[in-house]
């Protein structure tokens, strides 16, 4: 049976008594919040819920996710608003605290850069560094994105010709426009890394999701890495972090600050054997692929410091096929969409309609048509199908036909925590939800084909179809739970479910002989449809 199976695969996974650690990036506070960022905050909290499901009897999970404050992005942005830069960052950051709260995201901790505990963890990993002979002083000159962050080699750069027949140079990765820059910095020794980070990647075939990154970045480093300029001097940004011993002429590249996020949130420098690190997933979007699966690994090789299991790149939302971005206008707000639609359908389209390895088209229709259809007329509808006057479902859930039961039905229910379990351990959120709607809908084909309301003068049969369906929408809101828990709950609670026996131990048929006391006398829908024009 699933139940016993996962619990051994269970109690492996949680040898270590640590929580599962899952981190979103953190969101640059010199823009507004928008659908992209929340989507990477419900991604990343659908694998912390679903994690944290899967260890009910032991540890919790742990998610992070907060704002990038630092660098001269930000610092450009205070000064244009005619703000001060600490006014300015406490705004802006309180805004993505908002979003994250109004979209349930289940964090434990809202990381700020600006915060003393993230300043002195990047300082203490600067020293590790430093002491272990990865940190050196140079001259740096290169093309330089203001708009990245980044230097860009030679080969990542193009030419382009503007309107007036001047030339202009850009990132081929970003399309932002770069300038030639040439400073003292100081430098990480990333090329004698580099034969220890490709070590690490050949040997973890799922250190990097999707495939397709996995192989981009392996073919990035086999071609070889370059030094990276780790700090900038303090007269072009001020607004950083102070580098150890060069307090006043240099500041942490903004970076290697961001990225030692993901560790002070689990409490270094004073890691405990119990600590959140290393993590188990930075959940990230494609576009920072390379800070997260080189640079991080390599900072964190460098300072003796564990790995973090995965590295899962989700793609990017478009509008009518371009990119979503402030300059095109086409932004969409996500506080609005989730007052709009709810949020808990607003997580169910993003954790359908995307994958790892494509960018999908954003629509509010779409966000409608899965609700309408998928949640209220599939889902919604088979609960209340068997909440039914015409139906007893205590009595049903404690009859044992041997005649009447649906076996494939039953297996179909028996199979699917695994199935899940399996998709959501490639994080393919799309493909679990499709999983738990095909059982959804044989559970909806059978009553349709049965009919049981038909049955008053063969209640042996009547219960046994009752019992089967029941079960299936038992075991399917359930699992729904990490995705899309309010809705979930909601049918818990109509098919009364109690509240101590919604975890993965009750995922397989006949485990809760015990629920739906009066669920067949109360006759309320626990959920609407979305009404169009
Ligand atoms: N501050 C850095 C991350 C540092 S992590 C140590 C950053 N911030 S960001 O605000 O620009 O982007 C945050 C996340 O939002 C990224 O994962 C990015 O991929 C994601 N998205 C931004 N636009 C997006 C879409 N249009 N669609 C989906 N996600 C996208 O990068």
């Amino acid at each position: 049976m699933f139940t016993r199976q996962f619990n051994s695969t269970f109690f492996k996974l949680n040898e270590v008594n640590k929580p599962y650690y899952v981190t979103t990036p953190i969101f640059y506070v010199n823009a507004a919040p928008h659908v992209g960022h929340l989507h990477s905050m419900v991604l990343a909290d659908t694998i912390k819920r679903w994690n944290g499901f899967l260890s009910v009897t032991n540890t919790p999970a742990y998610l992070t996710t907060g704002t990038d404050e630092h660098g001269l992005k930000v610092q450009q942005a205070s000064a244009n608003a005619g703000v001060e830069t600490k006014a300015f960052v406490d705004n802006a950051s309180k805004t993505f605290k908002i979003l994250a709260d109004k979209a349930h995201i289940s964090y434990d901790r809202f990381i700020r850069t600006t915060d003393d505990d993230h300043i002195e963890a990047s300082r203490q990993l600067w020293k590790i560094l430093q002491t272990n002979g990865y940190i050196y002083k140079g001259q740096h000159s290169g093309w330089y994105s203001v708009s990245d962050e980044t230097f860009y080699p030679e080969t990542q750069i193009e030419k382009k010709k503007l309107e007036d027949g001047s030339d202009q140079y850009i990132s081929i990765e970003t399309g932002k426009t770069v300038e030639w820059s040439s400073e003292e910095n100081y430098f990480f020794a990333l090329s004698k890394i580099q034969p220890q980070l490709l070590d690490h990647i050949e040997k973890n075939k799922r250190f990097i999701f999707p495939q397709k990154r996995y192989e981009q970045i392996l073919r990035e480093v086999k071609e070889g890495l370059s030094d990276l300029s780790i700090s900038r001097p303090k007269s072009r940004c001020s607004w950083g972090i102070p580098v150890p011993g060069a307090e006043d002429v240099q500041v942490m590249y903004v970076w290697l600050d961001a990225l030692t996020n993901y560790l002070t949130s689990a409490g270094f420098p004073n890691l405990k054997p119990n600590s959140p690190w290393p993590a188990n997933v930075h959940v990230i979007g494609k576009d920072i692929i390379r800070f997260h699966a080189i640079y991080w690994p390599a900072f964190l090789l460098a300072a003796g410091l564990p790995l973090p299991d995965h590295i899962v790149a989700h793609s990017h939302w478009t509008m009518k096929g371009s990119k979503m971005s402030k300059s095109l206008g086409n932004v969409v707000d996500p506080v609005q969409t989730l007052n709009t639609f709810g949020v808990d359908s607003v997580k169910f389209f993003l954790m359908n309609d995307s994958f790892l390895s494509r960018d999908s088209d954003y629509s509010n229709d779409r966000i409608i048509h899965r609700h309408n259809t998928e949640l209220v007329n599939k889902y919604g509808n088979l609960v209340v199908r068997v909440c039914g006057k015409a139906f007893n479902i205590p009595r049903s859930i404690s009859s044992d036909s041997k005649i009447f039961r649906n076996e494939s039905l039953i297996h179909q229910i028996n199979d699917l925590p695994e199935k899940v379990a399996t998709h959501m351990k490639n994080f393919n959120t799309a493909q679990a939800l499709s999983d738990i709607w095909s059982l959804i809908s044989s559970a909806n084909t059978y009553v349709q084909e049965s009919e049981p309301w038909t049955l008053k003068s063969n209640i042996e049969k009547q219960d046994a179809i009752i019992k089967d369906v029941s079960e299936a929408a038992r075991v399917s809101s359930i699992l729904l739970n990490s995705f899309i828990p309010e809705i979930s709950s909601a049918m818990l609670d109509r098919l009364e479910v109690s509240k101590d026996k919604r975890n993965i131990l009750f995922a397989s048929y006949g485990t809760d002989t015990s629920y739906g006391k009066n669920a067949n006398r109360k006759g309320d829908y626990p959920i609407k449809s979305i009404e169009t024009d």
